[in-house]
């Protein structure tokens, strides 16, 4: 009998309606256009504005129509798995607060954290239930809502980080298509370069610590930068040379979307073309667990089956890795772009 093998058979995204722009941002902080343009890539980015909205409402407008595309009801989905580091409560999950809003009575569901490599962490561990035979229908949703942590008066971090979602039905394939390999890798020594200074078990919320300003992201860019450069380019490459893949057989490569200089580097180093690369950074900023999905909604139309996509990412944890999905489906049959 031939392996079963996880395949992506839908996906979608969501993002919120408002736009931050960078002119806008150049009223908030000592910044211009020119510079987070030309540094990040970024040129506006969307925000969820209104009380009492979290992750779960953007995360749930994306499996809404995740079930409309594959046509399937809610009810449908056997498994929930939900990359955030934007959960609406710290406890319950986010995944189980997006299936109750959804109508998924089936499923059950959990939160996975691995900040902008959350993503792919939760396809690999979904990928499994499929593989394993175990579930038929598992759906993965990226997704956060960075306004709530960042703080707009830091220019070095309010200028890169945007609110989006995005969600991928994954289903058992016995043609070869879907999820192929994946190398994944962590190192919490990083922690001290990219955290959240409170808010946790180790620094509980206190008047001082909001006073502090310690429940936003803390981020020492340039640090960063460089391991995320040498990251997300090593682990890209080492995939390539694990299955003896070339450029050419590569059709796309899905680049987490921190800052266009990193995409840069790894597209250089796995000696991809720019044409080859999906890059959308410089509408939603960095969605964190959401820029993956994101970008294979959008080029969805693009996609075709037996298409090898490259998968990559990095963030915090640290956390980084590389995927490679073999594309089950030609993707005008289901096409579909943002909701901008
Ligand atoms: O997705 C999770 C992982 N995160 C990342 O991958 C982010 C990685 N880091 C980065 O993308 C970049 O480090 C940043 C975009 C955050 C910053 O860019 P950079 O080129 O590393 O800038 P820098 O921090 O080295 O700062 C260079 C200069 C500094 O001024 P001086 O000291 O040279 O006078 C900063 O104060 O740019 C200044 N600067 C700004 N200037 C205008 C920093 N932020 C801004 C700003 N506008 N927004």
């Amino acid at each position: 009998m031939q392996k079963i093998t996880a395949a992506v058979t839908a996906v979608s995204g969501y993002v919120p309606e408002y736009r931050l722009t960078n002119k806008e941002i150049e009223t908030m902080v000592d910044t211009n256009d020119e510079w987070i343009r030309t540094r990040t890539g970024v040129e506006e980015r969307r925000i969820l504005k209104g009380e009492g909205l979290g992750s779960s409402d953007l995360g749930v407008e994306a499996v809404k129509l995740l079930c409309a595309k594959r046509g399937i009801a809610p009810a449908e989905i056997d498994c929930l798995i939900c990359a955030t580091v934007t959960p609406d409560m710290v406890f319950p999950a986010t995944a189980n607060i997006i299936c109750d809003k959804a109508g998924a009575v089936n499923a059950w569901g959990f939160d996975l954290q691995a900040a902008c490599s959350g993503f792919l962490y939760a396809l690999s561990t979904g990928s499994m239930y499929i593989e394993s035979g175990r579930y038929k229908k598992v759906v993965v949703v990226g997704v956060d809502k960075m306004s709530s942590i960042i703080d707009y008066s830091d220019r070095a971090t309010c200028i890169i980080f945007g609110d989006g979602a995005g969600a991928v039905l994954l289903e058992p394939n016995e043609e070869g298509y879907g999820m192929i390999d994946t190398i994944l890798k962590s190192d919490g020594s990083g922690r001290s370069y990219l955290h959240m200074k409170a808010g946790g078990s180790v620094k509980p919320a206190t008047v001082e610590t909001v006073l502090a300003k310690e429940h936003y992201v803390y981020q020492e860019g340039q640090a960063v930068f460089k391991f995320a450069v040498k990251g997300m380019a090593d682990v890209s490459y080492e995939l390539m040379q694990k299955h003896n893949l070339t450029a050419d057989d590569i059709a796309w490569l899905v680049p987490h979307q921190a800052n266009l200089r990193i995409i840069d580097a790894t597209a250089n180093r796995m000696g991809l073309s720019k044409e080859k690369v999906m890059i959308n950074i410089q509408k939603y900023g960095n969605t964190t667990a959401g820029t993956l999905p994101l970008c294979l909604w959008e080029w969805e139309p693009q996609l075709k089956k037996g298409d090898n996509i490259i998968l990559a990412a990095f963030g915090g944890g640290f956390t980084w890795g590389a995927t490679w999905l073999k594309w089950a489906y030609d993707g005008a049959v289901q096409g579909g772009t943002v909701n901008d």
